[in-house]
């Protein structure tokens, strides 16, 4: 399937979750046997040419795609996870959401120092969650120099800011 089948479908929903937000609904292309598959088989093509080892994906949307390309790929899936969800001790930071504020959390024991990990999520706005979650990675010791969307909303100017902490930037769609 192209980019723009696959953007088709994508859902656009006005107003969720606050006034002013146009939500990109990923339910609906997983929802597709045929555009999940290809959706992912892009996003693993795309990490296995930028060399990962590993692939981390943010909760809850990066999980549906990063650990199905992990998988493809017989990789590593590294959980970024939401607070309080790992019963170890944890590396933890604060990051701005394009509707709110939110905490990451990592297992520092998932990661193997300096090892290549590709972080995989369903989108990308203002970027601070993928932001976030290399600082995380980076902190427990892995390079992270490539981050792979579904979707980029490039009017919030999230993968600039990644490209600026020397991460490069793939998306399916805009
Ligand atoms: C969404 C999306 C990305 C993030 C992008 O997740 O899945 O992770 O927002 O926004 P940003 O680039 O402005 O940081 P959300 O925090 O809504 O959580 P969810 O996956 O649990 O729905
Ligand atoms: N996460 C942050 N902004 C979003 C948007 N506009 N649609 C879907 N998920 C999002």
């Amino acid at each position: 399937m192209t980019p723009d089948e696959l953007k088709a479908l994508v859902r656009s929903v006005p107003d969720f979750p606050k006034p002013g937000i146009l939500f990109r609904d990923i339910t609906t292309l997983i929802g597709h046997g045929a555009g999940f598959a290809a959706s992912v088989a892009l996003l693993a093509d795309r990490a296995a040419a930028a060399g990962a080892q590993a692939i981390a994906g943010m909760e809850a949307r990066g999980f549906i795609f990063g650990a199905a390309a992990a998988a493809r790929l017989s990789i590593p899936f590294i959980p970024v996870r939401k607070p309080g969800k790992l019963p170890v001790p944890v590396l933890a930071i604060d990051y701005a959401l394009e509707y709110g504020t939110d905490t990451l959390e990592v297992d520092p024991g998932a990661i193997t120092a300096g090892e290549n990990i590709v972080i995989i999520d369903d989108l990308i706005a203002t970027g601070g969650t993928a932001l976030a979650a290399a600082q995380l990675l980076r902190q427990a010791g892995a390079q992270v120099g490539h981050a792979l969307f579904v979707i980029d909303l490039p009017d919030l100017g999230g993968a600039d800011k990644l490209r600026d902490q020397d991460i490069a930037v793939s998306a399916i769609m805009d």
